[in-house]
């Protein structure tokens, strides 16, 4: 008897006290900030559908530069002056990208959490979407983009740290309508990039940009 009173207060202390530190935390947990994340992402971040990019794997610097341009409306000279004034930030780099619902989603989060959420899925593995391919394009597609584009997306695009995103194992939608925004100047690119798309492209013609994809569809 005596025992089990013990333990009720302890118990009763314990839960306090872990009450407590969590109204005193000014941060939510990793795991609580990515749940909102996953419906369109998919479960761990992996997206389970053709439109949505998988996030998971991505690098900090990538995710981070990502939300940034997102949350601030490809605002330049505002980008810039948060970059410049956090020293986490000191590597990350902005590349205007169009959206479609990213825009709206980034303004919920402050640059603390959006740090957070960068790290959790950075940690969090890659895996490739189940999708079939054409093996003939993806065989052209892999002597383009050795020629192209290896030197930033390392491995066959299967690299993370070239902060140039995954490419290897992505949904064949969701590249195509990249590579479309990328063409259409409604996302940017380094100008290395467009140089090689643009040699790719006339080595190949239309067709480059479609064997490209092949290509990164096929890596597992
Ligand atoms: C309503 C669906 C939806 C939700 C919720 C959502 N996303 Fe997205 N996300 C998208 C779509 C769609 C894209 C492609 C860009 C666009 O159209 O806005 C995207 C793109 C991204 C990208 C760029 C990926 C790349 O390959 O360049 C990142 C990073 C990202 N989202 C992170 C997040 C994080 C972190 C959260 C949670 C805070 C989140 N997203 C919540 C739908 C969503
Ligand atoms: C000089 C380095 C460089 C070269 C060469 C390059 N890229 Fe990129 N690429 C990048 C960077 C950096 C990003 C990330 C831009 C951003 O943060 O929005 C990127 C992003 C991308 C993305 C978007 C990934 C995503 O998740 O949304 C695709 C697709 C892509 N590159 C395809 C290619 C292809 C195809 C080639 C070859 C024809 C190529 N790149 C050559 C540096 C390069």
């Amino acid at each position: 008897m005596f025992n089990d009173h013990i333990l009720a207060i302890l118990l009763t202390f314990l839960i306090g006290v872990s009450f407590a530190s969590n109204a005193t935390a000014d941060v939510a947990s990793p795991e609580m900030l990515a749940n909102t994340c996953l419906g369109c992402h998919g479960p761990a971040g992996i997206s389970q559908g053709p439109a949505t990019p998988t996030i998971s794997g991505m690098s900090e610097l990538y995710i981070i530069g990502a939300m940034l341009a997102y949350k601030y409306d490809n605002d330049e000279d505002k980008i810039d002056e948060i970059i410049e004034a956090d020293v986490d930030f000191e590597d990350v780099e902005f590349f205007a990208r169009i959206s479609t619902v990213m825009n709206r989603i980034a303004q919920g989060y402050t640059e603390e959490e959006i740090k957070i959420l960068a790290k959790h899925f950075a940690e969090l593995p890659f895996e490739s979407a189940q999708q079939s391919v054409n093996a003939d394009q993806a065989k052209t597609g892999a002597k383009l983009h050795e020629t192209h584009c290896e030197k930033c997306h390392e491995e066959g695009g299967s690299s993370a740290e070239d902060d140039a995103g995954v490419l290897a194992g992505q949904w064949v939608p969701y590249l195509e309508y990249t590579m479309a925004d990328f063409a259409s100047g409604d996302r940017d690119m380094p100008k290395k990039m467009k140089k090689q798309m643009e040699e790719a492209h006339t080595a190949n013609g239309d067709d480059a940009m479609r064997d490209l994809i092949q290509f990164y569809a096929n890596k597992k």
